[in-house]
């Protein structure tokens, strides 16, 4: 049976038909504005309308960037999106009709079962994936299950707090992980250092157009990868972030593969080797355990889409 899936990001929609091995027949994008919760009720629902005419689908699943129901209906709460208690499935169900059942997930948990089924964490048995993104998100697999918690809430890590009294988190408390890292994080740092290190700075500002405000992710990574000093110690620290963190994780989890998905996953080894020295350093008991695997995310941008679909026909 196909499946449409839709990813909500901070910024973006996707929304694609996927089939039952995880490969997208379709797809559009369309912009979202994180503020107004029913433009993207409704440009969701178009984009299904359109895609439901092409190619006969048997559910809808949509991941979404917060704390979803354990029934998968309602988005109970979101720190970067205007999610209240927000009924996603009904309204979306209103819009497109009661033909397709509509299933809601957060999105981390969508990117991570599409990772754990059809990319890198495939013939895993335990599994942690991360995505960062404008937040940061979870996905837990133990036992070759997702792990969803009593209210379906489980997994997010992002707000696991690492600084007492460290940076305001969108969650309403501090010093959460999300803050440190993500690429908000990345961002704000970035941001800061141009003021900072203004001499150091030449190259960010150039890719922004010279406005500090509009530095943004992709421009840290493409000064990185041309070997710009600042940009590279930016992507060091928040890797480091990223793998200290997943220490901590690990400690109660013991995954054997730690997944990096989310945009910034595409500034690559940048990331990952300082994610790896971070998770080595902090991972107690090193010498005497095995040390998990840190790779990145094979599914790409498109992993929250093909596991919401695939969720959604189960
Ligand atoms: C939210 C999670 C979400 C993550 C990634 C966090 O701020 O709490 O629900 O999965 O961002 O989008
Ligand atoms: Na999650
Ligand atoms: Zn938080």
């Amino acid at each position: 049976m196909h499946a449409i899936g839709v990813d909500i990001g901070g910024t973006k929609i996707a929304i694609g038909v996927v089939d039952e091995d995880g490969r997208i027949l379709a797809q559009v994008r369309r912009e979202t504005d994180p503020d107004d919760v029913a433009s993207i009720d409704r440009a969701i629902a178009d984009a299904c309308v359109e895609l439901g005419d092409q190619y006969e689908v048997g559910a809808i699943g949509v991941a979404a960037a917060g704390f979803v129901s354990a029934d998968r209906t309602t988005v109970q709460f979101a720190p970067n999106i205007a999610w209240r208690e927000y009924p996603l499935a009904s309204k979306i169900a209103a819009l497109v009709g009661p033909q397709v059942p509509v299933v809601v997930e957060n999105d981390a948990n969508a990117a991570g079962w599409a990772e754990f089924r059809f990319g890198a964490g495939r013939g895993a048995s335990d599994m942690l994936m991360l995505t960062i993104g404008t937040g940061l998100g979870g996905a837990v697999v133990v036992g070759r299950e997702l792990v969803r918690g009593r209210w379906g809430v489980a997994a997010e890590v992002g707000h696991m707090r690492v600084v007492p009294g460290g940076h305001y988190c969108g969650c309403g408390h501090e010093g959460c992980w999300e803050q440190y890292a993500s690429g908000s994080a990345l961002v704000r740092d970035a941001k800061a250092a141009v003021v900072a290190q203004p001499h150091l700075a030449g190259r960010l500002l150039d890719l922004a157009g010279g406005e500090r405000k509009r530095i943004k992710g992709p421009h840290v990574t493409k000064a990185a990868q041309e070997g710009d000093a600042l940009a590279v110690a930016l992507l060091a620290k928040l890797g480091r972030w990223i793998g200290e963190g997943a220490a901590s994780v690990a400690a109660l989890l013991d995954p054997e593969v730690i997944v990096i998905g989310g945009g910034v996953a595409g500034a690559g080894d940048l990331l990952l080797t300082p994610a790896r020295e971070g998770f080595t350093a902090q991972l107690s008991a090193l010498g005497h355990r095995p040390v998990a695997r840190i790779e990145l995310a094979e599914q790409g941008n498109e992993a929250g889409m093909v596991g919401a679909a695939d969720l959604a026909r189960r």
